[in-house]
């Protein structure tokens, strides 16, 4: 069942619904808007009760990559004419389903390309480096003295590097990587990816998280990789199957991981991958900095405004695969 734009479109006040607090001027310019504004206001997000009543009587919705957004959401919501998530990716919302009710889905393109390319080089330096491990032996009285042998990590200059998807964070690690004198190839939907693996000195992978993406690198893709090779993965946990990975890192078939994502997230206690060898692991905080993060805010609040005044949203989502 569409719902009926021309009905409702134009009102100049909606209820939206914010399913967390958000640095910057978003919410701020939504309610400036005339718009009544609601915010979730816990640290941790809404449970699926308290989701589907926020949106009960909400126009529009402002959704996290925590919060899940399907037909359900979408039928519990009968007054739902937008969803801004506050990320790119947006493998936590059913595409289809809000296609389908003609609800209109934007996302956070492009204002944190930058931050996640840096963070990725980050990851690849301290991994190459041991910086967390040789940061914490200093600190624990393990700094012995100038070791020949000690804290030996990889070289950059020479290295191979594949970028996994072709878009724009792709695109901005591979700029970041030239000058350190690294060798990049990338790997889009097309291209054989088990025939490009065993090349790769370090694999990162930058590929949305689609029912095609889903595990792509599996058993088969770590066999393929070669025995010292780091792999990095700052697109979404699931890209990655995680359990061949930890079989992978504790046999030292690969080199290394360096992980901003997990499947699930966060972890739960005890979950191998806490324990797994050569693992360096960060929060999901690819986009992680203060501008960054309000940049999003006010790219969901650009989508928002728009789709609530009946125009197109300025960063909508992908179609529907
Ligand atoms: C973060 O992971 C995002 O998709 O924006």
């Amino acid at each position: 069942m569409a719902r009926a734009p021309g009905a409702v479109w134009c009102r100049a006040m909606s209820r939206i619904f914010v399913a967390r607090r958000l640095p910057g001027p978003a919410i701020d310019r939504l309610r400036e808007a005339g718009h009544e504004v609601e915010v979730y206001p816990g640290e941790l997000p809404p449970s699926r009760d308290e989701l589907l009543a926020g949106v009960a009587e909400a126009e529009g919705l402002l959704s996290l990559l925590t919060d899940r957004v399907d037909g359900e959401l979408m039928d519990a919501a009968p007054n739902l004419e937008a969803i801004a998530n506050f990320a790119v990716g947006c493998d936590n919302i059913d595409l289809a389903a809000a296609a389908e009710r003609g609800i209109p889905v934007g996302v956070a393109a492009h204002v944190l390309t930058d931050a996640t390319a840096d963070l990725t080089m980050a990851l690849l330096l301290a991994a190459s480096r041991n910086i967390v491990t040789s940061e914490h032996d200093a600190h624990a009285g393990r700094w012995k003295t100038w070791e020949p042998e000690g804290w030996l990590g990889r070289d950059l200059r020479g290295a191979q590097m594949l970028v996994v998807g072709r878009g724009r964070i792709g695109q901005a690690v591979a700029e970041r990587a030239a000058p350190f004198g690294i060798e990049v190839t990338f790997a889009g939907r097309d291209d054989d990816l088990l025939a490009l693996l065993p090349e790769a000195d370090i694999v990162t992978l930058h590929c949305p998280l689609t029912d095609q993406t889903r595990h792509l690198i599996d058993t088969a893709a770590l066999e393929a990789m070669k025995p010292d090779s780091l792999l990095i993965n700052t697109t979404r946990g699931g890209v990655v199957d995680q359990a061949a990975l930890i079989a992978a890192l504790e046999a030292g078939t690969i080199g290394g991981a360096a992980l901003d994502v997990t499947d699930p997230e966060p972890p739960a206690e005890g979950d191998p991958i806490f324990t797994a060898p050569n693992l360096l692991l960060v929060p999901h905080i690819g986009s992680a900095t203060a501008a960054t993060r309000a940049a999003m805010g006010n790219s969901a609040a650009d989508n928002l405004l728009a789709a609530l005044d009946g125009r197109p949203m300025p960063t909508p989502a992908p179609a529907p695969s």
